[in-house]
């Protein structure tokens, strides 16, 4: 009987014991308040990783686009120093060099980076339309925050504007949870791919080449709404619009005005 009390006295204290301590113990934790390793990672990124917003930069040779499209990238990794940048550049003309990242002159695509940080230059023996695919899709299925920069998008169509690398069509449309980036950059907007023109966030043209891009842009921009027939530009000073959120765009004389205004 004795027996019995002490051991449902002991068993009480034992239970009290637990509930005051248990609280304490790691293991006890609820899930989502746990630290590991994968659980900082992951909060860190949540805390720098910007959604991917999609840029569209159009003009004729030697207005700027690639100077600015670099200023842009460049305060975008001043913000977010842990951005991966790829820059695929199909033109060839020195405009990119190992200063942007390391080079690739490779026929097939090189593999996306799998930790963060890094920048990169491809420089791509021909246009296959399959390793472009293949370049596209690994960037998003590594699921890390970057910018792809395509210095020439009328090179990614094969015959026609809706005839693009899969896995451009793809990035575009899915780039925005993983916080990837896409600028791409055209001389002629009428044979640029038209997922580049309908998914970007932000649209900016310099002086173009021709009567129907003039037209196609004024529309873009909607100042033809406002009675406007040329873009009617200097060299260097270019229009922005955001096509989901301003009524017209707007005119700027400098890159630096741009940069320090939507980075
Ligand atoms: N705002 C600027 N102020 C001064 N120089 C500039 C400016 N923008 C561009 N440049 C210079 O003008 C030249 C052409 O610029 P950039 O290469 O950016 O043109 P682009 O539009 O990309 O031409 P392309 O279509 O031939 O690639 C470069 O030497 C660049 O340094
Ligand atoms: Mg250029």
């Amino acid at each position: 009987m004795i027996g019995r009390y002490y051991m449902l006295r002991a068993l009480k204290v034992l239970k009290v014991t637990a509930e005051i301590f248990t609280p304490y113990l790691p293991m006890y934790k609820p899930l989502q308040e746990m630290e590991t390793p994968h659980t900082q990672v992951a909060r860190r990124k949540r805390i720098s990783v910007q959604e991917g917003k999609h840029y569209f930069v159009v003009g004729k040779t030697g207005m700027g686009k690639t100077k600015l499209i670099k200023e842009m990238i460049g305060k975008k990794v001043s913000v977010q120093p842990n951005l991966n940048i790829y820059h695929l550049d199909t033109k060839k003309r020195g405009d990119f060099t190992s200063a942007d990242g390391i080079m690739f002159q490779t026929e097939k695509a090189p593999a996306a980076f799998k930790t963060m940080g890094n920048r990169m230059v491809w420089q791509p023996f021909d246009d296959n339309k399959n390793e472009y695919s293949k370049f596209f899709l690994d960037i998003l299925n590594t699921g890390l925050p970057s910018v792809v920069n395509v210095d020439e998008a009328i090179n990614m169509t094969f015959g026609g504007i809706d005839n693009i690398p899969r896995g451009l069509k793809i990035l575009l449309a899915q780039g925005r949870l993983p916080g990837i980036h896409v600028f791409g950059g055209t001389q002629e907007v009428a044979r640029s791919p038209r997922q580049m023109h309908s998914q970007a966030y932000h649209v900016i043209s310099f002086n173009v080449i021709n009567d129907y891009d003039e037209r196609m842009m004024l529309k873009m921009l909607r100042l033809n709404e406002r009675g406007m027939k040329k873009l009617g530009l200097k060299q260097y000073e270019f229009w922005h619009i955001r096509p989901d959120v301003d009524d017209k765009a707007q005119l700027y004389h400098s890159w630096e005005e741009l940069v320090n205004k939507i980075i």
